[in-house]
């Protein structure tokens, strides 16, 4: 098997740690252990817990508070994983075939297209559309789907536009989907990290053959603590755990353990409501720097997550761009060749606002020097 770069999952991991400012992460300051456990009774309990084999699938209590995020689900729908990342891989393996085709929404975060390739499938896009506000023209649907469709992945919110989809559009993707039989993956990582107060529907329960993904790596600012699921029907999810076993085997016992406090309904809304009020605090400043570059930069505001996806108004290559501003001003941001389309380039807003402030500072300093540099 062949597996393609995964470029920005690379790009990320050797350089966020060595530029002074990072604006290429989608999620909000991630939170420390001691602001997920302030108690310290409860937190003592969990420094108790004796190192064993967890749960392997996650323990009952995990996967119950994992449930109550999906209306109908109960324990026994949920399989958890090593993050988002992991409920995404073992659901594509255990779908594709060589000959296979998957239709995947793009832009994206690339990988079920880079692991369904990898596993001999062609991969169509399915675009999203700046003029529908990074929706989904639902005409595009049966040029792509096919009776060979084994899967249509879609994410929603979407990563890199912070777009949501519209209930017409959800409904177009699952008749699409019905008509040839195709699965759906629908990633929703980033549900719950809305700018209004409304959590983004998910796509359980709307179909039979359905697998939703998410994690506490994004709306719930812990990234490091590696949690991830899949919510399927009891059988689909009993097959994902046996492939699951070829991966991981479980979560940590710690990170059980912790994700579970996570998801305590209290401690739940506490950090909802903090990521929330990290993206409604945190755009505005962006969106008024984006609306005085109207010349350089094209934007549609996100409706969720740390992500504002700008396009190039002025023909600049995203890579260069990228590159270039971290080799001269240490800024690290995601360009659009990264997810899946070129002319565009992806601010994190999740930081520190100072931080993301000197980070607009740097990116104008480097447009008035390559204009100077262009008009010359
Ligand atoms: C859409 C999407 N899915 C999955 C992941 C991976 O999530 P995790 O860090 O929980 O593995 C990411 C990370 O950026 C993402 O953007």
């Amino acid at each position: 098997m062949q597996i393609e770069p995964f470029e920005l999952e690379r790009w990320q991991s050797v350089w966020e740690n060595k530029v002074e400012l990072n604006i290429s992460e989608s999620g909000v300051q991630p939170l420390t252990t001691a602001e997920l456990v302030p108690d310290p009774e409860q937190l003592r309990k969990i420094l108790d817990v004796q190192q064993l084999y967890p749960q392997t699938n996650g323990s009952e209590e995990l996967r119950s508070r994992i449930a109550e995020l999906y209306p109908g689900a109960s324990a026994e729908n949920v399989l958890v994983t090593c993050g988002g990342s992991e409920a995404n891989y073992v659901s594509t393996w255990s779908l594709i075939e060589p000959g296979d085709e998957v239709v995947f929404m793009m832009p994206n975060y690339m990988q079920i297209a880079g692991v369904a390739r990898a596993m001999g499938a062609t991969v169509k896009p399915l675009w999203l559309r700046e003029a529908l506000d990074w929706g989904i023209n639902v005409d595009d649907l049966p040029r792509v789907v096919t009776p060979k469709t084994k899967l249509i992945a879609i994410c929603n919110p979407s990563n890199p536009t912070g777009a949501v989809l519209r209930e017409d559009m959800r409904a177009a993707v699952v008749a699409a989907a019905a008509k040839v039989g195709a699965w759906i993956i629908s990633d929703e990582v980033y549900r719950g990290a809305e700018f209004d107060d409304a959590m983004t529907a998910t796509m359980w329960g709307s179909y039979e053959r359905m697998l939703c993904t998410a994690g506490l790596s994004k709306a719930f600012s812990l990234p490091g603590l590696r949690t991830g699921w899949v919510i399927g029907a009891p059988n689909v999810i009993e097959k994902l755990w046996s492939y699951h076993d070829y991966t991981s085997i479980g979560p940590s016992m710690l990170t059980d353990r912790l994700a579970s406090v996570a998801l305590e309904p209290e401690r739940r809304a506490w950090i909802l409501n903090r990521t929330r009020e990290f993206v409604r605090r945190n755009y505005p400043p962006l969106r008024a720097w984006l609306d005085a570059h109207a010349e350089t930069f094209s934007h549609v505001a996100p409706k969720a997550g740390a992500i504002a996806w700008a396009g190039l108004r002025d023909g600049r290559n995203s890579a260069l761009m990228a590159e270039e501003l971290r080799v001269k001003k240490s800024v690290l941001l995601v360009p659009g060749d990264q997810v899946g389309m070129e002319g565009f380039v992806r601010f994190g807003f999740g930081g520190d606002p100072e931080h993301l402030q000197k980070a607009r500072g740097r990116i104008d300093e480097w447009l008035g020097e390559t204009q100077a540099a262009r008009a010359r």
